[in-house]
């Protein structure tokens, strides 16, 4: 595996200079790797936003640097450029951001600016909405008519567009019923799995990582507080309720099951998982359906 994108030692203040200085983030350094699905996660305030706009150059460092490729994307104006396409990131509620007449051109905003030609835009614009789950019938729509779900699914497909290296998405299900965010789940793990692309998803919920994410990082107060696969990191119960974070509920069901004595061999995150550790229990007693 090669490293993507480095963070060394970054520290980022907001408001300088200000009797409200504060500081978002304290000597962050981590790698993200090339192709993996991780989930960011941390209690409101932990400075989650503030890293991954760092990611993409849209935030400069108060000290420290994001490497791209092994280029420090502030070493030049072209290389924060390339940074801007290559990490492309969609904002924690990014509906407020769409503006254009139809969704069409709403998705069609990022490859424009980045100069393609008219042809290449077109197919990145198809491609995105199949990506999606957007039907033509949405495309000539103002993006004001769409539903919630609707429109959180047009603002990633203008990410995808883009076709970046990396692909960030700032709490894509904030605000979503509950089946509108697994419809988010599964078309970002859809698109990773067809793309190879490493994805980076900023979440509250434990449980929607352990849907997707193939490894986890935990934010506390601005700093990076556990890393590691979602095994690893979601043993630690303990230290993660403390950074105020609950496992999933069904993975407390399952862990007092096994408390009573019940034989659970692995650990549970999800609830479609408790329903295929459930029946395998019913089977071995006995009970075919
Ligand atoms: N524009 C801003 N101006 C001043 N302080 C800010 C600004 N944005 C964030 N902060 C502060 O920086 C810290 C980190 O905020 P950030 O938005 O990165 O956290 P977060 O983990 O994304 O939170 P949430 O889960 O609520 O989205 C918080 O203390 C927050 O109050
Ligand atoms: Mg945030």
């Amino acid at each position: 595996m090669s490293t993507v994108i480095s963070v060394k030692n970054l520290t980022y203040q907001y408001n300088i200079g200000t009797p409200s200085c504060s500081t978002a983030l304290d000597n962050v350094s981590l790698d993200i790797e090339k192709g993996d699905f991780i989930g960011l996660i941390g209690h409101t305030g932990s400075g989650k936003s503030t890293l991954v706009q760092h990611l993409n150059g849209l935030i400069k460092p108060t000290s420290g640097s994001v490497y791209l490729n092994g280029k420090d994307i502030h070493s030049d104006k072209k290389a924060t450029r390339e940074a801007r396409f290559k990490v492309g990131l969609c904002f924690q509620y990014p509906e407020y951001q769409l503006f254009e007449e139809t969704v069409a051109k709403d998705i069609a905003f990022g490859p424009r600016n980045m100069k393609l030609s008219e042809k290449e835009i077109t197919a990145r614009v198809v491609k995105a909405a199949m990506y999606v789950g957007l039907k033509k019938e949405h495309m000539d729509k103002s993006p004001f008519d769409l539903s919630g779900g609707e429109k959180r699914r047009a603002a990633i497909a203008g990410v995808m567009a883009m076709e970046p290296e990396v692909l960030i998405l700032d709490e894509p299900t904030a605000g979503l019923d509950p089946k509108g965010r697994d419809v988010i789940l599964s078309l970002v793990k859809n698109y990773q799995k067809q793309t190879g692309c490493t994805v980076i998803l900023v979440s509250h919920s434990m449980e929607d990582i352990a849907k997707v994410a193939d490894k986890v990082i935990v934010m506390n107060k601005g700093k990076v507080e556990m890393y590691g696969d979602v095994k690893t990191v979601y043993s630690n119960c303990d230290r993660l309720s403390e950074i105020g974070l609950n496992v999933p509920q069904i993975t407390r069901v399952f862990s007092l099951l096994k408390e009573k004595g019940i034989e659970i061999n692995e650990d549970v995150y999800t609830v479609e998982q408790g329903l295929t550790v459930l029946s395998e229990i019913l089977k071995r007693r006995g009970h075919n359906d």
